[in-house]
């Protein structure tokens, strides 16, 4: 694992976006692994600005994400894919086809089964953006879930579901549990890029770097990748030694 820390979480998402620009410069038809929450919105914005400055486009890249509530139709306005439509794909040239989501509705052993497939089909991203939770969850990959499970349904930890919860008006409305790709399928991808942000993240991060690989703490997995970089600000490298 390679690791980058930046004093803020500007410089961070820019070294992310510098990653993510050459890959689709290079390749015009990249597979793109994505996540929600706060910690790739700065990333997402970069994407967005490049596009509409004519250097970037998206017309043939394919996107997946990695998880999504359950229970929350698209159109929700806190299902991922509609902060995936507001903060990202609502504002490039991307064909909507070519972007594929877990479902959270409706007969989920058959989406799961559907996700799996497609994912197969896809075949192996080039680039996987992910977050990490304070608790060390990689996609919805809770602490103790087996690094060979494929898509499954999720129970969130109490800890995920308190964190999620500052999207919500009221924590009965927060989703408690969510269909999630595995971290068998996360770690086919060609290269990682794990994006972490703020003090609260700080102890997932130094577990990560210092810690052995367990399953009761899943973005350990990521060191059995050969390459994966972690690219930090200097809040959530606080507990860490760098140089
Ligand atoms: P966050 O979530 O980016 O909102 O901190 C990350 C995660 O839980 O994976």
């Amino acid at each position: 694992m390679k690791l980058y820390v930046y004093p803020n979480d500007n410089l961070a998402s820019l070294k992310a976006y510098e990653i993510v620009k050459k890959a689709l410069l290079n390749k015009k038809n990249s597979l793109l692994g994505l996540a929600t929450g706060s910690t790739p919105l700065k990333l997402y914005d970069l994407m967005i600005k490049d596009y509409k400055k004519g250097i970037i486009s998206y017309k043939e890249v394919k996107t997946y994400n990695v998880d999504e509530y359950i229970g929350l139709e698209e159109s929700h306005d806190q299902s991922y894919r509609q902060f995936m439509n507001c903060n990202l794909f609502n504002h490039i040239d991307i064909n909507i086809k070519n972007i594929y989501f877990p479902k959270g509705v409706g007969n989920i052993n058959k989406n799961i089964k559907e996700y799996d497939k497609t994912l197969e089909s896809l075949g192996a991203a080039d680039i996987q953006i992910l977050g990490i939770g304070s608790n060390g969850h990689i996609a919805f990959n809770e602490p103790g879930t087996s690094f060979d499970l494929k898509t499954h349904v999720t129970n969130l930890s109490p800890s995920t579901i308190k964190d999620n919860s500052r999207f919500f008006l009221r924590r009965d409305q927060v989703p408690t549990s969510a269909i999630t790709m595995g971290i068998k399928s996360i770690l086919k991808a060609k290269k990682i890029i794990l994006l972490a942000f703020g003090e609260n993240k700080s102890n997932a991060i130094k577990k990560l770097l210092e810690e052995e690989v367990t399953e009761d703490f899943p973005a350990s997995a990521l060191k059995d990748h050969p390459d994966v970089i972690i690219i930090c600000d200097s809040d959530a490298a606080k507990k860490i030694k760098y140089n």
